[in-house]
């Protein structure tokens, strides 16, 4: 489905009904085309392609191997495309799927980029992850200033995630619901959605997607929670609540965005995951990369760092993903010059792809 005849704004109740049926219709059309993932999918795709009841925390086989991707690069540029191709077989969309690319205006839905994605992706057998359903960042232009009336927020967000993951049923069935819900000191981050819906927005926001497709698997997904700290604290406490309450929810994604000066230990690395792990839930790799500087001696320590969270990755059975935040120095959010990823921004190998690659396959 594209973009859909815009109605006027602002948002009114009635366009939210509307806005509403559209999430219904979408997984109408997803569930009656048959849009089940009966396709192939990548041989090492994690647990999406089985039913959400058998959905593993414990993996079967090595984690997967991912990187997030630029769409507009895939699109336009062959060597970010074969590099891509030629080492991985799945990716998270680093833009296209995140709510100011889908929901430009308050009663539209624009999916055109991300179903070019996904249609590309499947073509290749490669596994998507839908990232990211709910962010107190990248919000579309229109929701900036404006005044909610109570519940409103809350009406639209509803049929938002609903139409979204409604939209992608069968195709994308693994979604970063929530995305960086905790502030540094464990509390709840003072975004959007904690201001206008309060605390439960969390479990709201994953009830939604549970409703939407009873198969997904449904991730909270958070950065600088990998070692000792106050936020990883706020993060237990969120998913034990979370699960205490029966909110669906499966497992947990560790951004893990690192330096070579900024990193945790391989014991405290590993004591937190099995933390994470003993709630029941997948703990997956989701965003890696190691900013790093110039020289031999940096990329060697950069190289050690991946190596030490791909094997804690490896050697715990919950974790069934290892993604890095891009793949190429040439294609980063951190600027080229951090050469955060394992292949150079010629698409050369770095030491740590080897040592990725080294760790995985043990
Ligand atoms: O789409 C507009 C384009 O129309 C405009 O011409 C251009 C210049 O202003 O900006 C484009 O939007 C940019 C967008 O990426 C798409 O390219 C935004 O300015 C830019 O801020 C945005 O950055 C993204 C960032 O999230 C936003 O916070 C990065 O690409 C993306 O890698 C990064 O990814 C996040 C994860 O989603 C969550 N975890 C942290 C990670 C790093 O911040």
């Amino acid at each position: 489905m594209g973009a859909v005849a815009p109605v006027p704004s602002p948002p009114h109740p009635v366009f939210v009904k509307a806005f509403l049926a559209l999430a219904v219709g979408a997984a109408a059309v997803a569930a009656a085309a048959g849009c089940r993932d009966d396709a192939p999918v990548a041989p090492t795709a994690p647990a999406q392609a089985q039913s959400r009841e058998q959905a593993p925390t414990r993996r079967s086989g090595p984690p997967v191997l991912g990187a997030a991707v630029s769409w507009d690069l895939m699109r336009s540029s062959r060597p970010y495309r074969r590099l891509f191709l030629a080492h991985y077989r799945a990716l998270t969309p680093e833009n296209v799927m995140k709510m100011d690319s889908m929901a430009p205006a308050p009663d539209r839905l624009h999916f055109t980029e991300a179903d070019g994605l996904v249609r590309w992706a499947r073509r290749h057998d490669v596994a998507v992850h839908g990232h990211a359903l709910v962010w107190g960042k990248q919000l579309p232009a229109w929701m900036s200033g404006r005044d909610w009336e109570p519940g409103e927020l809350r009406s639209w967000l509803e049929s938002y995630v609903k139409a979204v993951v409604g939209h992608f049923r069968g195709r994308v069935d693994d979604w970063d619901v929530v995305n960086e819900p905790l502030a540094a000191n464990g509390s709840l981050r003072r975004n959007l959605w904690l201001r206008e819906i309060g605390p439960g927005y969390v479990a709201d926001a994953l009830r939604w997607a549970r409703e939407a497709n009873p198969r997904a698997r449904l991730y909270v997904n958070e950065f600088n929670i990998e070692g000792r700290s106050r936020k990883t604290r706020g993060m237990l406490a969120l998913l034990k609540g979370l699960r205490g309450d029966g909110v669906p929810l499966d497992g947990l994604g560790l951004q893990t965005h690192l330096t070579t000066s900024f990193n945790p230990g391989r014991a405290e690395l590993r004591a937190t995951m099995r933390r994470y792990a003993a709630l029941g839930l997948a703990v997956d790799v989701s965003e890696m990369d190691v900013a790093a500087a110039p020289g031999r001696r940096d990329a060697l320590e950069q190289a050690r760092i991946y190596r030490r969270v791909a094997a804690a990755c490896r050697d715990l059975p919950a974790c069934g993903r290892f993604t890095t935040w891009g793949f190429t120095d040439a294609s980063t959010w951190l600027g080229t010059a951090q050469r955060p990823l394992p292949f150079s921004a010629a698409g050369e190998p770095k030491p740590a792809w080897r040592a990725i690659r080294s760790a995985l396959r043990r």
